[in-house]
């Protein structure tokens, strides 16, 4: 049909996808092997990986996500992880994505700024020679990590800024509400970055009230739990504020099996009815079983999706983009 031919002509953009959550448990093994360091990952084997990727909630993923990233040291790990993403994106017809990074799960452990950063970024300017693929780098704050540890990696990160495109807020949602992190959102904006924050993922819609009122987003990671407020749904679909919502991620981290197939199919076409701007995105495909064509399949086959809404999620997945209007026209 012509919606399908068009998607297939065009592509597709990404655009919530964690780059350490793209650490396939093979190049887990590899690069604790290559840096010597296989006793500070919690596994023996690959299956005993594959066994654990089976969460409860959205901390006991994240507990075995950062315990992960133990393994990235060099510059050419975090170039190595990162190309890998982006050969599979491409296979995915990826032809842009907007990637997060999150700094402080490797300051912390000492790894500077400068050689997570550079590692991730070399890779992204290969991918725009080798597999034509455009991108912009987001910049998370660890909210678990407070305020102040947020205000200091923004502080280390002004003199990459031309090279930063947006911050935004993830890790552990519940217990640290958007609101803890105006300042830091504020001084953002001042410095010209786009905002994005994780909210409704597992908080309440509330936290992504406070995202929209208090931090002023461009757009809100998952955002599904708005579903639960028919006020928030509308001003959303009103404003056109984007949700990337990541299908996979949200069935393996079960927030939406929590509610009845039923229900939660009847909600998410309620909500596309509604002219929401719904993206669909990966999250931790490595964690979750599927890179972007998977998440678009899962959903498609779920909500049974017809051609035309198949092709709005992809026009939106552009029009939610951080792209320059005149490069975004082209897709559109
Ligand atoms: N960090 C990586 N993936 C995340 C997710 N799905 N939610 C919050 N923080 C994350
Ligand atoms: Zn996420």
């Amino acid at each position: 049909s012509q919606p399908r031919a068009r998607v297939a002509a065009v592509g597709r953009a990404e655009l919530h996808l964690h780059i350490e959550g793209t650490l396939e448990p093979e190049l887990l093994f590899e690069l604790a092997a290559r840096n010597e360091v296989l006793e500070k990952i919690p596994y023996k084997s690959l299956d005993e990986v594959r066994a654990a990727y089976n969460f409860q909630n959205l901390q006991s993923f994240l507990d075995l996500y950062y315990a992960g990233c133990a393994v990235l040291i060099t510059e050419q790990d975090f170039y190595d992880m990162t190309w890998a993403y982006l050969e599979r994106a491409a296979a995915d017809k990826v032809v842009h994505t907007e990637i997060f990074f999150d700094p402080q799960t490797h300051t912390s452990r000492g790894v500077p700024f400068a050689t997570a950063f550079q590692g991730i970024t070399k890779a992204l300017k290969d991918a725009e020679a080798k597999l034509s693929i455009s991108s912009h780098i987001i910049m998370c704050f660890l909210r678990h990590l407070g305020s102040e540890s947020a205000m200091a990696t923004l502080q280390e990160a002004l003199p990459y800024k031309e090279q930063i495109k947006g911050v935004g807020l993830d890790s552990s949602e519940l217990g640290f509400p958007p609101s803890l992190f105006q300042e830091v959102f504020q001084l953002a904006a001042k410095e010209g970055f786009k905002l994005v924050a994780h909210a409704g993922e597992e908080g309440p819609a509330e936290y992504v009230w406070e995202a929209v009122n208090l931090l002023k987003v461009d757009r809100i990671d998952h955002g599904v739990k708005s579903i639960e407020d028919a006020s928030l749904c509308a001003h959303l679909s009103k404003a056109q504020t984007p949700l990337t919502v990541c299908p996979l991620s949200n069935v393996k981290l079960s927030f939406v099996t929590a509610l009845p197939d039923e229900q939660l199919v009847e909600k998410l076409q309620v909500l596309l009815r509604q002219g929401m701007c719904i993206t669909i995105n990966s999250d931790d495909p490595a964690y979750f079983g599927g890179y972007v064509n998977a998440n678009y399949v899962f959903l498609a086959q779920s909500l049974g999706l017809d051609a035309e809404t198949l092709y709005q999620l992809h026009r939106n997945s552009f029009i939610a983009s951080f792209l320059s209007d005149d490069v975004r026209d082209k897709y559109l």
